[in-house]
């Protein structure tokens, strides 16, 4: 078989496959899809286009919808995020070789450039022998957002001015979008007209499509994994409680005990974070703008107060907010020497790298990639992780396997329902109902040995909820 496909090196597919065989074991809930769902493949017909961090755990992910029917092209939603070994693992397949690939098409490499990263998304949704894709599968909402500003173009007639955008990659999507109009004036409208469906893993992702819903403009119906409970309380917690230490560690092998860590926000994520810094021992710090979560801050033991008042004593600052400028370069300037910065939120504006790179003498000294030190003018440095970019999946691997697979199994159901039960969702944003939320789980219990009390029918009447579940009101919050 040929097809297009553009990754760092094949020759890494045998170490990648090494690595799907043993994360296939941790991800319980994927291979209880393959085994359900592998011979009546509810997803045949289904050209999904995939927008996540190309790892091994995705690798799982993209080989289950395949098992499923679905014809499938990747990318990755971030320049750093893609591990090579796992790209060139599912371009070559389990059957294929280097030499005669029989996988997937895969358009991604850690350390892309911004103009690549969205060549890359380009590729991914231009599907050869049709218009594009009939679903996506997005984290971050990068893939879905092209293909309506595409459309938005197309409808105005209006060829966007690169030279206008307000930020660097605004200005690489307009160029993106600009020579594809001088190509083809419906080719977005189109790919929009025949997508059925987006299912959106990220809280920053979801976030934009209730926006774009908000004002009439989302083109096609959304399912938000994200705020499946099996996906944000688990993944935007307990991955993160394992991949931000995992990133920093990895980065600067700095000793976090005895340290005062800052950490902006303290929804999901930012739980997650506090709980694995003061598990190395730092003193945590928090701030945030929610008075109920800083109340949580305060009663799980932290610290709560604003950046401005620590920015000169901590010495790692991570910020989990989703927001902008919540580092700015103003505060950089007053941190201590070689104070570390990070990001673990999706987008690289939470701290201002925009307005550091702008500031009149900062010298970057790169240190290894995705770890680079800025002195400033009075000589102190600070080192800036994986430069502002998530910096678990750019300096790290990401989340380990056992708790993406919660987060993929959430995946392939959304795929399911709406690409198999299409009118029953018209555009609109929704989530998964309970019983596939409390089925993800079920199918984790096993391996951790978890035993489960069961009813009684007494014990559920009184309750008043089924024997089998579900066991909580959609107002339950976990
Ligand atoms: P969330 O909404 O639960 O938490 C964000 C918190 O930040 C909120 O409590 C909010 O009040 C607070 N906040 C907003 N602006 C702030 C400011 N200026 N200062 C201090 N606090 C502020 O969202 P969640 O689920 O925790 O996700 C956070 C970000 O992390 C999102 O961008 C999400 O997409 C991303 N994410 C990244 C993952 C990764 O592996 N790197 C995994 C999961 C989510």
């Amino acid at each position: 078989m040929t097809f297009d496909y553009k990754v760092a090196d094949l020759g890494l597919a045998e170490f990648g496959r090494k690595e799907i065989r043993l994360a296939e074991h941790e991800m319980p809930g994927l291979m209880a899809m393959r085994a359900q769902y592998g011979e009546s493949k509810p997803l045949a017909g289904a050209k999904i286009m995939g927008s996540l961090h190309m790892t091994i755990q995705t690798a799982v992910l993209i080989e289950t919808l395949t098992a499923l029917g679905a014809e499938v092209r990747w990318v990755s939603c971030n320049i750093f995020s893609t591990q090579d070994h796992a790209a060139a693992a599912v371009v070559v397949g389990p059957k294929g070789t280097a030499d005669a690939p029989a996988g997937v098409p895969v358009f991604a490499w850690k350390g892309e450039t911004l103009e690549e990263y969205w060549w890359c998304t380009e590729q991914a949704l231009t599907w050869p022998g049709a218009d594009g894709p009939n679903m996506i599968l997005d984290d971050g909402g990068d893939a879905t957002m092209l293909v309506h500003k595409g459309t938005e173009f197309e409808k105005a007639g209006v060829v966007p001015d690169p030279s206008t955008a307000e930020s660097e990659e605004y200005s690489v999507v307009l160029s993106v979008l600009t020579r594809s109009l001088q190509e083809d004036k419906q080719r977005w409208t189109k790919i929009g007209q025949n997508i059925l469906g987006v299912t959106e893993e990220t809280t920053t992702g979801v976030h934009r499509l209730y926006e774009m819903h908000k004002a009439g403009a989302l083109l096609f119906p959304a399912i938000n994994v994200n705020d499946s409970v099996t996906k944000s309380k688990f993944d935007n917690k307990y991955g993160c409680r394992h991949s931000l230490i995992d990133g920093i560690n990895r980065a600067t092998d700095v000793l976090i005990g005895g340290k005062v860590a800052v950490v902006c926000g303290y929804g999901d994520v930012g739980k997650g974070c506090a709980e694995s810094l003061r598990g190395q021992g730092a003193r945590v710090i928090v701030t945030e703008i929610d008075p109920i979560c800083a109340l949580q801050a305060a009663m799980d033991g932290f610290q709560v107060t604003t950046i401005e008042d620590v920015v000169g004593i901590a010495d790692i600052f991570v910020t989990t907010t989703g927001n902008k400028d919540v580092i700015t370069a103003d505060h950089m300037a007053q941190m201590k020497h070689q104070a570390i910065v990070g990001n673990i939120g999706h987008f690289d504006n939470e701290i201002d790298m925009a307005g550091l790179y702008k500031t009149a003498g900062i010298e970057r000294v790169n240190i290894k990639p995705q770890v680079d030190e800025f002195r400033f003018p009075d000589g102190h440095t600070i080192i800036i992780l994986s430069e502002g970019r998530l910096l678990n999946l750019g300096n790290a691997t990401g989340h380990p396997s056992f708790v993406m697979s919660n987060s993929f199994t959430n995946q392939v159901l959304a795929q399911i329902e709406l690409f198999a039960k299409t009118s029953e969702y018209p555009t609109d944003v929704y989530v998964l109902p309970k019983h596939l939320d409390e089925m993800v789980a079920r199918l984790h219990l096993d391996s951790l040995g978890v035993k489960l009390t069961e009813l009684s029918k007494e014990q559920a009447e009184y309750l008043g909820v089924p024997v089998e579940g579900p066991y909580k009101s959609d107002a339950y919050r976990y």
